[in-house]
């Protein structure tokens, strides 16, 4: 069967569905670009924000068409909104025919085998599984994602993850560190590994920063991310190791959520604005010229414009290199969804608008910090504007162009940079 996926969400999703396309490659199916040639289409789906769900909800509809023509297309949901809706979307006759969740993408072969896909709602949790030996399919060729655990026990009151994805549970270290040697051999160098609250990663004593200092030891890999990163579970340790690896880039992606310590509290964070400066100190004095991102929401249930401030003026004293800035999104099941004091939707629209304009200066100030300094670029692609440049990410996650053809894409080039934009470092 050739079969094409679609993606949404976050990276974990992006992995999913690299091993998805392991799972049915191996049972002699053939994933296609080309949506017009599929046999299968599938969705793999976020659900972290409405948002999220209402596009793919239009996604779906709009390709439901080519079923008039062809009767025997088959639409398939995966991932989190299978997980949370998978019998609902079924049941609405929105022309899809099997639903399967997070933890069962190993029984896809049965379930396209068996014929009678909507008896194949596959949605129950496995705490378990893990994947074992299932190593992903890379569709780049020069950054891979791997998946170092499955699940969160985080339980943020806001948060859908831990009821779509079940509980954490970490993979084996020996199955990491094989499968980001695989990738090291297939030629990509920069890998992100990847984890709800990869802080919290522990196999057989290997802790987190153990497993990077195993992998900071694999030659074919160059550069070493990971995401994300909590703020309660951060250790010094960790820190340390960051700075004395010297493949570990130096960027962290640590959500603050919010700069207000009763808010913190509401969203069951488990940390305060200060215990999160004190991890920003010690950040830049161990690794100087690190770049920091972070996911700030607006408007969470009972937010005073007040405390709202608060987040606003821990924004300006960190200067974070980028922010995803999130109004919030109540999702059915989540405690928050249930709190009193939700706030009008004008009123979280508005903050977020207030979020994102300093972010943008500030952003474009971090950018342009860069002017005259050397960079790092891992060239990944030809440049979308300029055929004669190429593009690729420096070290601390910044979109970079420089002079080059084809012939450059998966080396390390070194250039000066010579503007920038907000979203772009010019050499
Ligand atoms: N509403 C808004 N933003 C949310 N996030 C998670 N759940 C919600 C929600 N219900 C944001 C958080 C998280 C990021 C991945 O998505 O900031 O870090
Ligand atoms: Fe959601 Fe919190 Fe878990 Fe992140 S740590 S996935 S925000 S519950």
């Amino acid at each position: 069967m050739k079969f094409y996926i679609e993606t949404y969400g976050c990276q974990m999703n992006v992995a999913d569905s690299e091993l998805v396309i392991t799972i049915l490659s191996t049972a002699g199916h053939t994933l296609v670009s080309d949506i017009n040639e599929a046999e299968l289409i599938m969705f793999n789906t976020c659900s972290v924000r409405a948002h999220a769900e209402d596009r793919v909800l239009g996604r779906i509809s709009n390709e439901r068409h080519r079923k008039k023509a062809n009767p025997s297309l088959m639409i398939g949901v995966l991932g989190c909104m299978a997980q949370r809706i998978g019998k609902r979307l079924i049941d609405d006759h929105l022309g899809i025919d099997f639903a399967i969740g997070v933890d069962q993408y190993d029984q896809l072969p049965q379930i396209l085998s068996s014929g009678i896909y909507k008896e194949h709602i596959k949605l129950d949790f496995d705490s378990e599984q893990v994947y074992p030996d299932l190593m992903p399919s890379h569709q780049s060729k020069t950054c891979g994602f791997v998946t170092i655990m499955r699940g969160c026990n985080n339980f943020c009151t806001y948060c859908i993850v831990p009821h779509v994805r079940g509980r954490e549970r970490s993979r084996p270290w020996h199955d990491v560190y094989a499968d980001v040697l695989q990738a090291g051999k297939q030629g990509l160098k920069d890998i992100t590994l990847l984890g709800q609250n990869v802080n919290s990663y522990n196999n057989a004593e290997i802790d987190f920063s153990d497993l990077l200092r195993k992998i900071n030891e694999i030659d074919e890999i160059e550069r070493i991310r990971f995401i994300t990163s909590h703020p309660k579970d951060l250790s010094y340790k960790l820190i340390d190791t960051m700075a004395e690896c010297s493949k570990i880039c130096e960027h962290i992606h640590l959500p603050l959520q919010s700069g207000n310590d009763r808010v913190l509290n509401e969203m069951n964070r488990g940390y305060t604005s200060a215990h999160y400066m004190s991890l920003i100190t010690r950040l830049i004095s161990m690794i100087p010229n690190i770049a920091i991102t972070t996911d700030l929401i607006a408007g969470f249930p009972s937010e005073t414009d007040d405390e709202f401030r608060d987040t606003l003026s821990l924004m300006q004293d960190i200067q974070f290199d980028y922010s995803f800035c999130f109004k919030y999104s109540p999702r059915e099941g989540t405690t928050a969804a249930s709190f009193p004091h939700q706030i009008a939707e004008e009123i979280r629209l508005a903050r977020l608008q207030e979020m994102i304009d300093p972010q943008r200066e500030i952003t474009l100030s971090k950018f342009r910090s860069n002017i005259g300094k050397e960079v790092e670029v891992y060239v990944e692609d030809i440049s979308k504007k300029d055929a004669n440049m190429v593009s690729g990410k420096t070290r601390d996650y910044k979109i970079a162009v420089l002079p080059g053809n084809s012939s450059d894409i998966g080396t390390l080039k070194t250039a000066i940079v010579r503007e920038a934009t907000a979203g772009t470092l010019i050499c």
